[in-house]
């Protein structure tokens, strides 16, 4: 490694101080669902596996999917037996605690990403079969579009259920709230929403799930509105010290081809309320961080994301492995030209950088990454255990 490369390098792994909280670099473990919290509550193992890549020099844990203390929350997530960790309840309080305090002590920070599927919960499955599965408008969103998702999990119809009333909203953002409260009394650095992917903030950011007409929909504002008043109130909960971090994504798990904005302005009517809500962080989740999100410039999504909130952006997709997620093409195997990440880090395009399955392949790998050595390279099988 050349001594330019290697500076380029040391970049990522200056500090990084959010509100009242100092990342020790910019290296954070992307949130990755693993299912190994029998009856939701995180094991000894669940907070070995997330130390490991503490002590492996990554700055920042983003955990798994934690599903919210709400009845719909979750359903069969395709895992076996699934084991989605809850944080609420003194067993998955006291749990995550563990956790915290492993990662604590590898001098790692740690924020619990909270989850609510909305629309995609699969109707009778998770731990409350009997309730129904909610969504702003009970749309699933359309059909016949290139998704992930099982061809047997996607309706015939879209309309699968009612849209939600506004006490079902209400109790919707104040699960949410609760598992913020539960997060800080288990000493976590702050709160990482999932409003991408096609799940419940998701459902209402995006007019492919949102057609409603009152506060909670319409333009590209008034769909951010759930999202902004989850943030306003979690700001309230936590106080003002602790980052709040906010996953977003173009693509929704019905339509990898949905946009939430196709050019900078319509982004900036997207984020700002969130932002001015009070988050800190956006994490873009596109599947390749390398690629141009808008006609006309090479920045991507959270390089626009931080250009039009003015706030902090973390990139994530590919970083370190030679596809994309879910595509299938080839094999996977570990990348170590990092030359147009370093790049764009070094132009301030994004601030942090998220590092998904190769993160999962090796524990080690922000060590390896900063030393120039070649990480062990990520394969399917490493989902089947903890490692
Ligand atoms: C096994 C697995 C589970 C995932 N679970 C989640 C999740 O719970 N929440 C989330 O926002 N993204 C999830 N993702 C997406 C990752 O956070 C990340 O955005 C994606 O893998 C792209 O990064 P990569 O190319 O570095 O793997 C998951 C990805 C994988 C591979």
């Amino acid at each position: 490694m050349s001594i330019a490369v290697q500076s380029e390098r040391e970049r990522l792994f200056e500090p990084l101080t959010i509100r009242g909280v100092t990342l020790p670099n910019r290296i954070v473990m992307s949130p990755m669902t693993r299912g190994f919290s029998p009856g939701g509550i995180p094991t000894d193992e669940v907070a070995e596996y997330y130390a490991r890549r503490a002590a492996g020099g990554t700055g920042l844990i983003i955990t798994e999917g934690v599903a919210v203390d709400h009845p719909a929350a979750l359903g069969d997530a395709g895992l076996g037996e699934d084991n989605i960790p809850l944080l609420a309840g003194e067993g998955a309080v006291a749990g995550w605690r563990k956790v915290v305090d492993k990662v604590h002590a590898q001098g790692g920070k740690i924020v619990p990403q909270l989850w609510h599927q909305g629309v995609l919960r699969k109707p009778g499955t998770g731990p409350y079969p009997e309730v129904a599965s909610v969504s702003p408008s009970g749309i699933w969103g359309p059909l016949g579009r290139v998704t992930s998702v099982d061809p047997k999990s996607i309706p015939q119809d879209p309309r699968v259920g009612e849209p939600m009333s506004e006490e079902d909203i209400e109790e919707a953002i104040e699960a949410f709230v609760r598992c913020a409260r539960n997060a800080v009394d288990a000493g976590f650095d702050g709160i990482a929403l999932h409003g991408g992917h096609g799940y419940l903030i998701d459902n209402f950011l995006w007019e492919g799930t949102n057609q409603r007409d009152d506060r909670w929909g319409g333009d590209r504002r008034r769909r951010s509105e759930f999202a902004a008043e989850m943030v306003r109130r979690i700001r309230k909960a936590i106080g003002d010290d602790l980052p709040i971090f906010f996953r977003f994504s173009q693509w929704k798990q019905q339509d990898f081809r949905a946009t939430l904005a196709d050019n900078p302005e319509e982004l900036a009517e997207v984020l700002k309320p969130i932002a001015d809500a009070g988050a800190d962080v956006f994490d873009a989740s596109v599947r390749y961080y390398n690629k141009a999100c808008f006609d006309g410039s090479p920045e991507n999504l959270a390089g626009w994301a931080k250009k039009v909130t003015g706030k902090y952006s973390m990139a994530v997709g590919g970083i370190g492995i030679n596809q994309g997620m879910y595509d299938r093409g080839k094999e996977t195997a570990a990348v170590t030209d990092f030359e147009p990440l370093l790049t764009r880090f070094a132009n301030g395009e994004f601030d942090l950088i998220a590092v998904g399955r190769s993160m999962i392949g090796d524990p080690n790998w922000a060590r390896k990454f900063r030393a120039g050595e070649e990480p062990r390279a990520y394969s399917l099988d490493d989902n089947l255990s903890l490692s």
